[in-house]
């Protein structure tokens, strides 16, 4: 039997980070790992562990718009993400952490 329970994070942040390999267009194409990567090192950096999870997700179907990256309960989504702007989301999720 499944274990049914409250989600254990105040929000958790999925980076679309499907690969297509050139063949179709995907997240992948904008660095969407390294957008990945930089959003973990920030959740570590700012002592957010525990309260805010990044982890990589499979296609979201938005890849035109790629790199995709959702909060969720919040519903929050971020399309044409680069690395160069995870700053930008990192100050939505600290509104999020710490009670903005
Ligand atoms: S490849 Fe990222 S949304 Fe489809």
């Amino acid at each position: 039997m499944a274990e049914k329970g409250k989600a254990p994070f105040v929000c958790h942040i999925f980076v679309c980070t499907n690969d297509r390999g050139g063949k179709r267009k995907s997240c992948a194409d904008n660095n969407s790992r390294q957008v990945r990567s930089r959003l973990k090192e920030i959740v570590n950096d700012r002592g957010w562990k525990g309260k805010a999870r990044v982890s990589q997700s499979g296609c979201m179907g938005l890849c035109a718009k790629g790199s995709n990256v959702i909060i969720y309960p919040q519903g929050i989504w971020f399309s044409g993400v680069l690395p160069e702007d995870v700053e930008e989301i990192a100050a939505t999720v600290v509104g999020i952490v710490e009670g903005d």
